[in-house]
């Protein structure tokens, strides 16, 4: 019996479920199960997992120990991190698959974080004009935000998600055990888009998310199933980001820009994607405040909140520079105008914003005050 996407048995919740229009999302270890007879259903001829090095040491060995199947498969290992996310990798996976005789039939298991997620994603899109995949995300950030919606992507000289599809995964399941072995800072990372999720669309969300000493980080299932629940509900509205689903962009017009720059800088420190965009809030905040739509009380409480659990990433005026020179690239430009996506009040927001440089630059300057 499925009740408001609970399966239940008798009274006992057995395991948690949110349905999107073409998958499921399953919650908790039951998932394996229904994963088995998915894969036998589908009759498919060999299992190829994407993994990366990490998640192949510590993820992999608990998927093959929970997963339920005699069908056949091969393991296909990447560097850990965001330099993977490249067409090189995808060349020499999609190499790989042919010697090992993948076809039309087979299936791909993308285990690990965002990078696999999307990489694998857009390998099983394209490979032979396209085969299933499955994502089993393993980080915070993958569970909440990456697997869910069937972006699909790879990174091109820097910039991000430059190649990529709109292909949807055939499931994809949520095994919070995975983050017992997820570093502290990926599992902060994480959690910059589920507070992105709360500003956009969830003001009683952001009031639970803020209050960080009331949050228990060893039990975070029910949130992250808040958080899958809020993006699947934007992305069903717009799947392929016509409209409303840009509003999952906020923070990530000045984050990606702060990535793609620490990316490419190789005397820069690593700057995670979660850490970028969670800098991109405040910056976004700020402007929302500047240009009318948010108090400034909202504003100064979401940087404090943020500023609490990220500690603040020094600029200097040639990096404030560099970053805006990367805005160039933002993928929601329209004839070389940058669109920003604004807080409307703390659950709201506004699409294609335009904004002035100098304001860009107070932002900078308010971030590093
Ligand atoms: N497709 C989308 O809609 C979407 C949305 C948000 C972000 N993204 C993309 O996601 C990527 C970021 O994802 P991420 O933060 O998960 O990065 P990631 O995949 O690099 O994972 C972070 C790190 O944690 C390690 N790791 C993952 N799971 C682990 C585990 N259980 N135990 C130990 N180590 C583990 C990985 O090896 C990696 O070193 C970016 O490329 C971003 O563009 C995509
Ligand atoms: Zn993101």
């Amino acid at each position: 019996m499925i009740k408001n996407n609970v399966i239940c048995q008798g009274n006992t919740t057995i395991m948690k479920k949110i349905t999107t229009d073409t998958y499921d999302v399953l919650f908790g270890i039951e998932a394996y199960n229904l994963l088995g007879n998915f894969l036998r259903e589908k009759d498919y001829s060999k299992i190829f997992i994407i993994t990366d090095s990490n998640c192949h040491e510590y993820c992999v060995p608990r998927f093959l120990a929970h997963l339920p199947t005699q069908i056949p498969f091969e393991i296909i290992e990447v560097d850990n991190g965001e330099s993977s996310k490249t067409i090189e990798t995808c060349i020499s996976i999609w190499q790989v698959l042919t010697e090992l005789g993948a076809d039309r039939k087979s299936v791909i298991i993308n285990v690990g974080g965002g990078v696999i997620t999307d990489l694998g994603g857009f390998i099983a899109s394209t490979f032979k004009r396209g085969i299933d995949h499955i994502q089993i995300p393993t980080s915070l950030l993958g569970m909440v935000d990456a697997s869910i919606g069937g972006k699909t992507g790879i990174d091109l000289d820097g910039i991000k998600n430059q190649i990529g599809t709109f292909t949807s995964p055939k499931m994809v399941v949520i095994d919070a055990e995975y983050l017992e072995t997820l570093e502290s800072r990926e599992l902060r990372a994480g959690y910059a888009e589920m507070l992105k999720h709360a500003l956009i669309y969830d003001v009683n969300y952001w009031n639970v998310l803020k209050d960080t000493a009331n949050i228990d980080f060893n039990d975070l299932e029910s949130l992250i199933y808040h958080s899958v629940f809020i993006k699947n509900e934007i992305v069903t509205q717009d799947p392929e980001e016509k409209g409303i689903r840009k509003c999952l962009n906020f923070g990530h017009t000045l984050g990606h820009g702060l990535e793609s720059y620490f990316l490419y800088n190789n005397d820069k420190e690593l700057l995670l994607h979660g850490e970028a965009v969670a800098i991109g809030i405040i910056l976004e905040s700020y402007l929302s405040w500047r240009k009318g739509s948010i108090d400034e009380n909202i504003y100064k409480d979401i940087k404090s909140v943020i500023l609490s659990i990220f500690p603040k990433v020094i600029l200097s005026a040639e990096d404030i520079n560099g970053v805006k020179e990367w805005l160039k690239h933002d993928k929601k430009s329209i004839k070389n105008i940058v669109q920003f996506v604004l807080l409307k009040g703390i659950g709201g927001f506004e699409l294609n914003q335009h904004v002035d440089g100098q304001l860009i630059d107070d932002a900078f300057e308010d971030y590093l005050r």
